[in-house]
This record gives C-alpha cells, structure tokens and sequence, in this order.
C-alpha cells in the first residue's frame, strides 16, 4: 500500500505524505493551499458554500473521467487520492475572462453579498458540464443543495439556463479529459491502495473488499468511513478524533449496482446517486424518496450502505427497503451473513452488527407486478430536510381484498420499524373504510413516537396515520390528485 496522497488540484500534481488523515478538504485548500474562494458557511453539509467538482477516472463517462458536486467541508483529504479536485479558482481562463457560468451569475444580478456565490458557482459549473440544462424542475434539484440568503433564487435560476452549452476552452473541457484519466492512472498506478499514518491518527483505504475485510479484523475498532455525511460531521462538530479510519470509497466491487435475477443487488459502498436510476426502476417512489435525500451533494457522496449502518430512526431508506423486503449481507473475513433488513436493527443505537464486520450489499427484491409501492418522507422543507416521519407500504390486492401488505416507518420508534399489528388488521381484509380505520387504530398500538424538535408524537401519530389513509386513497381511487409533487410516481 502507498503512503502518500495523490491527486491532481486543478491540472497540477499533489503528493502528500504527512497530514492529519481527518482534515478536511475545506480546511486544506483554505489553510494549506490558501486557495479562499471555497468558502465555510455550516460546516455540516448544510449550506454549499463550500461545494467543489471532484473528477474520476471513469471508463464509461465521456472522456473517460466522470465529475460530480461534493461538500468539502465535510470531505477529508485522504479521499482525494486518484481525484481531480477543482475549484472556482479554477474556472477562471488563462486570459482572465470569466467562465459562461459566472458571466451568467454577473449578467443577472445573482450575487450580492457573494458568500454562497462560489459553491453556486460550482454547482452551475457541473450543470454546464452535462450540457446545460432548461428544465426548472432539474435547475431546482441540481440547486437545492446551495443556499442563498440575499439574492432570492430566480436570478441564480436563470444563470444556470443561461449559461448551458456556452463552449470555451475549459479546464477540464472534454477533449483534455482523456489526458487528466491518464494522468490520474498513472499517478496512483496498481498499487494497492492507501495506508497513511500520522501522529494524529492512521487511515487505511484498501481496493478490493477482501482487502477490506482483512484489514477489519485486523483493526477491528476501525471507523468505516464511507461517504462522510454523518462521520465527517463527527469530526466538524463534535470535535471527534478518529482512528484508525478505513475508507471504503476506493473499493470498487463495494460500488456495484447490479440485478442478478428479480433482485438488485447494491454495494455498500454505492452512493445514492449510483444506486438512483436503478432504485427508481424498483419502484418509483424509492426514486422520488431518494431524489429528497439532502441535496445532489449530498447523494452524491452518501451512500445506501451507511444510511443503513448508521442505524439511524430517521434514515430514509431503510422504511422503504423493509416494506420492499430488503436483505442485507454482512461479511467479517471470509464469513458472510444474510439477514432480513428489519432484523439488523435491534434496538435504539443497537445494530446485529460485530465489531470487524462490515454491510457488503443491499438486495432488494423486485415487487410482484400486483404490488404497489408507495412511500412518503414528511419533513418541514421539500429539500435538504430531517425526516419527520416516513411511511412505506407494498400492498397487494386481489379483487378489491389485501392479498400482502408490509407497511414500515421510519420516526417512530427507536429503530426503522414494520407496523406489525396494523399489517395484521390489513392482511386478507377487504380494503374499505372499515378495515382503514381498523388499521389506523393499530398504528397507535404499534408504536408510541416520541415528541422531539422535529414534531410531537401526537403529530407523528396522525402523520402515520393520515399516511395509511392516502394509501387507501391512491390504491382505489386512482383519479384523485394526492400529490404536488412526484406526481409521476403515484402513477407508476
Ligand atoms: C446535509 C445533510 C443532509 C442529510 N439528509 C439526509 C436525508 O435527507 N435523509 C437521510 O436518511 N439521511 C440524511 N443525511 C444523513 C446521511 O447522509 C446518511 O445517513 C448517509 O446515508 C450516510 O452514508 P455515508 O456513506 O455518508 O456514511 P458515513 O458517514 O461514511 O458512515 C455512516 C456510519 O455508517 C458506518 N458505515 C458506513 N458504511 C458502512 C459499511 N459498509 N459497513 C459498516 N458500517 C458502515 C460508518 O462507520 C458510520 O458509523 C444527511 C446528512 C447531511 C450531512
Ligand atoms: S460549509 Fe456549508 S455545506 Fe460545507
Ligand atoms: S449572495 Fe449573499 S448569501 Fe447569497
């Protein structure tokens, strides 16, 4: 395994040999580099003043490297070995001009205190680099990640339709992209992957899961770090020392989306962005669901395998995998486990998890074609928001009776959790008002949320509630409009 961090910070080389493995990106390129354009507003991938482009060697994309948007505040240095980091302060041409994306932003007044201007900035730049886009809906999505407190969103809005398609000759403009893969490639080389160590801590980050699993039973304290949404926080705001780290980002076979069969098999180590599309194709609002989580910053680091890790009650995945009947396997060296997704979670904090094992893979089966899906995420925001609470059901029906039904929550107890006595009250009933109101009297039998900062428990109670009804709604009265948004999904 090497022992220094390589990458390429715009088109130049970096080698580095001896840094705190948990310092951040935003950390680094402000304080090391002195590079200030990449600014800190929340330090918890909040806000998206700190939003950079990170390049991949990709040997589908075009150009042979993929690019997508990352919070670095949030991100620690070592994950760059083999990336491409760019910055605003790489945006600008050798001749000084302005690139498309910030004459658009100058062009229609979308700066005026200029903190979030540069994360805008890099999120507008990654839109230009797709193409453009016109869409408001995609414009929005691809924005929801970067907050504005003084400009308003409209005039951002229209930089980012404005600037699509301008051609110049871009840092990392398509032609040269075959160029920084192979510089890339040739700069880490086939050597095993990372093992730094520091005084202030070691960090490991293997190639193959077999690596991995080894190195966990050697260092079977380790934290895994996967996409750092929830471990960089650890370390922004709560001060956290960490070691030794084990990164499994690296780890390629840990990144497969595949279907195998009925079923699709996700590696832990898939982002949600990775695992979007094909989520989607399961059931329609998984995709809407995911579409919602955080911001594309986010999804584009998180994955699924540590919104199930974590063992978070708020998690928004693991309601919607259960009521799809999800597995889950866990591997400690050469021995595997696999196990039903709701039985990993035992208690508050508590997961059927060993000390050196690891989550290898998500299967989630394919619903039949008489199952409907549907799950809801209420939050306070649309985007960038906590679950409140989130409800999931697959329901099959046969000549107007409950054939099957799985009905999970998420918010409601100390763990994600199945609705067992409102599926008793469901299952083979006839699915009218009576067996509704049955069925939200169970609920409360079910669980006995608990009132935090996000919603009361009487409130949550009645959400859940109210969300069996719109089941009941969606599943018979097909004509009857239920939602403002993810219309598409309640028709699929
Ligand atoms: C701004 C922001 C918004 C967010 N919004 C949402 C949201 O809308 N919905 C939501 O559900 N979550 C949200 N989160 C929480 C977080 O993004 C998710 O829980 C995410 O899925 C965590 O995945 P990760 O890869 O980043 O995990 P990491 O932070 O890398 O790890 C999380 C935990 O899982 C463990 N772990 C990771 N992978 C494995 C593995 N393969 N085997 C064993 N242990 C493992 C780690 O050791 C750690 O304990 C948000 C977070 C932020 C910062
Ligand atoms: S500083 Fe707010 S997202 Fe990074
Ligand atoms: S211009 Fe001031 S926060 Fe956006």
């Amino acid at each position: 395994m090497r022992s220094d961090i390589r990458f390429l910070l715009g088109n130049e080389d970096r080698r580095i040999g001896n840094i705190d493995p948990q310092t951040t990106v935003l950390n680094y390129l402000r304080l090391n580099e002195h590079k200030f354009g990449t600014k800190e507003g929340c330090a918890e991938g909040d806000c998206g003043a700190c939003t950079i482009v990170l390049g991949e060697v990709d040997e589908a994309a075009a150009g042979g490297m993929s690019y997508r948007t990352v919070n670095a505040c949030i991100q620690f240095v070592p994950t760059l070995d083999g990336k491409q980091l760019l910055t605003v302060e790489h945006l600008k041409s050798a001749d000084g001009s302005l690139h498309p994306v910030q004459q658009a932003m100058v062009d229609n007044h979308g700066s005026q205190c200029g903190f979030c201007t540069p994360g805008f900035v890099m999120s507008l730049y990654k839109i230009w680099l797709d193409g453009g886009e016109e869409e408001r809906g995609a414009i929005n999505d691809a924005l929801a990640g970067n907050l504005c407190r003084c400009t308003g969103y409209g005039p951002i809005i229209e930089a980012a339709r404005q600037s699509g398609g301008a051609a110049i000759n871009d840092t990392i403009e398509q032609s040269r992209r075959w160029d920084v893969a192979s510089r890339l490639k040739g700069l880490i080389g086939d050597d095993g992957g990372l093992s730094l160590s520091h005084e202030s801590g070691r960090y490991f980050a293997p190639r193959s899961s077999d690596e991995l699993a080894q190195l966990l039973i050697t260092h079977p304290d380790a934290v895994i770090l996967a996409g750092g949404t929830d471990v960089g926080l650890w370390v922004t705001k709560h001060l956290m020392r960490l070691d030794p780290i084990i990164y499994i980002g690296d780890v390629a076979d840990l990144k497969q989306v595949e279907q195998i069969g009925s079923d699709l098999h996700i590696g832990a180590g898939a982002t949600y962005s990775a695992a979007h599309d094909a989520l989607g194709a399961v059931a329609a609002d998984i995709g809407e669901l995911i579409r919602r989580i955080g911001s594309r910053q986010i999804r584009n680091a998180g994955t699924v395998g540590g919104n199930i890790a974590n063992g978070s009650p708020i998690g928004d995945t693991p309601p919607a995998l259960i009521a799809l009947g999800a597995r889950i396997v866990l591997r400690m060296g050469d021995v595997r486990r696999d196990i039903a997704l709701e039985d990993f979670f035992i208690t508050y904090g508590k997961q059927d998890r060993a000390k050196g094992e690891f989550v290898e893979k998500i299967i989630v089966p394919q619903p039949g074609a008489q199952t409907q899906f549907k799950a809801w995420k209420i939050s306070k925001r649309f985007d960038q928001d906590i679950t409140a609470v989130l409800g999931a059901f697959a329901i099959t029906l046969e000549n107007g009776v409950i054939r099957d039904i799985r009905v999970a929550f998420g918010g409601m107890a100390g763990t994600p959790m199945r609705a067992k006595k409102c599926e008793a009250a469901l299952m083979g009933q006839p699915w009218n008002d009576a067996t509704l109101n049955a069925a939200r009297r169970a609920l409360a039998d079910d669980f006995k949320p608990m009132t935090d900062m996000r919603a009361s428990g009487e409130y949550r109670m009645l959400v859940a509630q109210n969300l069996l009804s719109k089941l009941f709604i969606e599943t018979t009265q097909p004509g009857v409009a239920t939602r403002l948004v993810g219309k598409a999904a309640a028709h699929a």
